[in-house]
């Protein structure tokens, strides 16, 4: 059986990671939520008072790095791989909007890419790993065997983002959420290292009207028909 590689990419609050969660479970495989890094890189940036409106310090963000331990544990009352940020489960913490309003600053700072993209390939190491995010494809993992790009409009994905906000400490608006996703999008396709964009040999899925169980239906079907000699999900 052969293990694979395979990339999750697209805008924000595409579904990426809860497709890259049941797709992983489903192959036996790691589940890397990369977007993750970003976050609890930001997360260890505010809690440092590095960021000050729009501007990081970034001197002291790099320095900074040197001592920030990120690692994931799988959490065994739900089997999914948490991120931990210097020995604190940090899951929950990274998705509120104090996280999300900044991290697209910081994701944009090349020595943070380099750290976390030195990282992600770490992981990538043994294979039978999905990770999903903005560039696995076209820069973690180039060779990557299957590159998914999921889309759907904004204010679909505005929407699945607020409701799951609205079971959360700290719930935010739809209005806030959708300007939001947006403003990420426009950073991430627009920075210049590693910006977000399709790979060239990607498949682009649009699920706007699709469940996430539907999503995982028809990218098994996809890895059926590629890989169906040698990956056993028949
Ligand atoms: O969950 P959502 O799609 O909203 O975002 P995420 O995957 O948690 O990623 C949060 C942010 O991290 C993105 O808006 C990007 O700025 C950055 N990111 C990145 O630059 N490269 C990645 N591979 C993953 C995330």
């Amino acid at each position: 059986m052969r293990d694979l590689i395979i990339a999750i990419d697209g805008y924000s609050s595409t579904g990426k990671s809860t497709l890259a969660k049941l797709l992983a479970a489903k192959l036996g495989y790691i589940h890397i939520d990369s977007g993750a890094m970003y976050r609890a890189i930001t997360l260890f940036a505010i809690q440092n008072r590095m960021i000050k409106g729009d501007t990081v310090d970034e001197k002291a963000l790099i320095e900074g790095l040197k001592s920030v331990d990120i690692h994931f544990e799988i959490n065994p009352e739900n089997g999914q791989n948490e991120i931990f940020l210097n020995g604190k489960d940090v899951e929950k913490e990274i998705r509120e909007m104090e996280v999300s309003s900044k991290v697209s600053l910081i994701a944009k700072i090349p020595e943070v890419r380099n750290h976390a993209v030195a990282l992600q390939r770490k992981l990538g190491r043994k294979k039978r790993i999905v990770m999903d995010g903005r560039d696995i494809g076209t820069t973690v993992f180039p060779n990557a065997d299957l590159k998914l790009f999921l889309n759907t409009s904004a204010e679909i994905r505005a929407q699945r983002r607020y409701l799951e906000l609205l079971k959360t400490e700290h719930p935010a608006t739809y209005e806030e959420v959708l300007e939001n996703i947006t403003e990420r999008d426009q950073m991430d396709s627009n920075r210049k290292v590693s910006p977000l964009r399709k790979a060239d040999d990607a498949i682009e899925v649009n699920n706007g009207n699709l469940s996430p169980a539907e999503t995982l239906e028809k990218i098994l079907e996809i890895i059926r028909e590629k890989f169906s000699d040698d990956t056993g999900t028949q």
